[in-house]
């Protein structure tokens, strides 16, 4: 069974205007998004800025309430649970943030960081909770005399392993890391994606990886889902979406990507996108066709369908290969 599926999930958000704050529009920031991670598994979400990728994560952790679909974590719908519903869930789904400074205490030690969530799982007692920080810190690297410091007397790259350590101390089984090496430097980048790698086949943990940066993605994920806009615009397994990248944003993305060695490359044109105002957003049509290379008449007139076009490759692009007979997932 997947230990996550999300099946249909919408997010519209008001665009609020004037001293009274009127509603003048919407921003469609997640429209139908469906996606399948199987255990031990890593599903990638990439995209430009402001394609609802944190979005998803959000409602993922129920910390944003979803306008529809379902968030089935090992079979249970926790689209919409109550805080007290939500708890034995809580511990189970943990988040690693791009800022590690930003979501760590700054007054509390890593000791006190980790001890709270340790707390949570029941470890009793200060000796076994001492040993349990000491474990959790050589999990991800650290010596054990980081217990009595504080954040700010680390580097960027220490304290996202701070971050990786407060999410394991609950002992999660889904982790979903909201660009966790976006902030740092390419070489640091690469241990703490090396470091993601080795504690997934230690621990088994399954990872929801969002990122913007389609090298670390590649090395990282099992499957991908290409976002624009809100939607999915291509989803299959990572080779495929390598190797064979069937919609025109993906060859987009896959054309900036940097030098993996220098980090440098083509000006990310696809990318750094605009803050999509709702007005840049086509109300009918595809929602890539102001940008894309390879438009024609009928994609002003009507969105495609995300449809199935070979083993586990999903596409929303009229120029894609027909799909296999009756296979139209309008849902994906
Ligand atoms: N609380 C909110 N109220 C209104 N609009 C929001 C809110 N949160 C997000 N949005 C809008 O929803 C869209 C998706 O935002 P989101 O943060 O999910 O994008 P993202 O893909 O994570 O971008 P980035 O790569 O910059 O982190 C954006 O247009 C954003 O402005
Ligand atoms: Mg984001």
């Amino acid at each position: 069974m997947d230990i996550l599926r999300v099946e249909n999930l919408k997010k519209h958000f008001p665009v609020r205007r004037g001293i009274f704050q009127r509603t003048v529009g919407w921003v469609r920031a997640v429209e139908n998004v469906s996606l399948a991670l199987a255990p031990g598994k890593t599903i990638g979400l990439v995209g430009e800025s402001g394609c609802g990728k944190t979005t998803v994560a959000r409602m993922i952790l129920n910390l944003l309430p979803a306008d529809g679909g379902r968030i089935l974590y090992k079979g249970n719908d926790i689209c919409g649970l109550s805080d007290r519903d939500m708890k034995p869930f809580r511990k189970e789904i943990q988040i690693v943030f791009q800022d590690p400074y930003g979501s760590l205490n700054p007054r509390m030690t890593v000791g006190q960081t980790l001890s709270e969530g340790l707390r949570m799982t029941g470890a009793r007692g200060r000796t076994g909770r001492q040993e349990q920080i000491e474990r959790l810190l050589g999990l991800v690297g650290m010596a054990p005399t980081a217990v009595d410091r504080y954040p700010h007397e680390f580097s960027g790259g220490q304290r996202q392993r701070i971050g990786i350590a407060r999410a394991l101390s609950v002992e999660p089984a889904l982790v979903v890391c909201d660009e966790p090496v976006s902030a740092l430097d390419v070489s640091i980048q690469a241990q703490i994606i090396n470091l993601l790698k080795d504690l997934q086949d230690r621990l088994g943990l399954s990872y929801v990886f969002i990122s913007h940066d389609l090298n670390v993605v590649g090395y990282l994920c099992h499957h991908v889902a290409v976002m624009y806009k809100g939607q999915i615009m291509e989803y299959a397994p990572a080779e495929h979406v390598f190797e064979n990248p069937l919609h025109p944003y993906t060859r987009v993305l896959l054309a900036a990507r940097p030098d993996p060695e220098s980090g440098k490359g083509p000006p990310a044109a696809g990318l750094e996108g605009e803050r999509p105002e709702p007005a840049l957003t086509p109300t009918e049509g595809c929602r890539f066709q102001i940008k894309c290379p390879e438009k024609h008449d009928r994609c002003r007139l009507l969105g495609p369908e995300l449809a199935l076009v070979g083993d586990d490759h999903w596409v929303r692009c009229w120029q894609a290969p027909p799909p296999a007979s009756g296979s139209y997932y309008s849902g994906k």
